[in-house]
């Protein structure tokens, strides 16, 4: 063990305590908050999609953090012009919010 170990351990245990504890926050309460305010108004409440609006409650975590993150690259499908401005601006921490509750309305 390093000499000067106690002290990167303290700096990292600060990094950890301000970016660590704001993405914890992020992560348990906002996922249900922006898809309320960001996304239900497409893909339903209830997530099951309507229209044009494809249903995401049949997606995995995986598969809704992976086409977010493909939308925010300007990847996707022919209607992905209108889903990027919600992938943009956002980040993984974000994602992975949405795609916890997103799951959480499988039936
Ligand atoms: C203005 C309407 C609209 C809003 C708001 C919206 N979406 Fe979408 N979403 C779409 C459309 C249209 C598609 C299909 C895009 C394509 O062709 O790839 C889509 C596709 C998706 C997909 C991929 C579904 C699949 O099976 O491939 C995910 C995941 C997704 N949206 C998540 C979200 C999340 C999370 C939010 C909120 C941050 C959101 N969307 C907000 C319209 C919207």
């Amino acid at each position: 063990m390093s000499r000067d170990f106690p002290r990167r351990a303290l700096w990292s245990a600060c990094f950890l305590g301000v970016f660590g504890a704001s993405s914890l926050f992020a992560a348990g309460n906002t996922g249900k908050e922006l898809y309320s305010k960001e996304c239900a108004a497409c893909h339903q409440q209830n997530a099951k999609g309507q229209g044009i609006y494809p249903p995401l409650a049949s997606l995995s975590k995986e598969q809704v953090v992976q086409k977010l993150k493909d939308y925010r690259e300007g990847k996707g499908g022919d209607l992905k012009a209108i889903m990027e401005p919600y992938a943009k601006g956002k980040s993984d921490a974000d994602f992975e919010a949405l795609a916890s509750y997103i799951v959480t309305l499988k039936k």
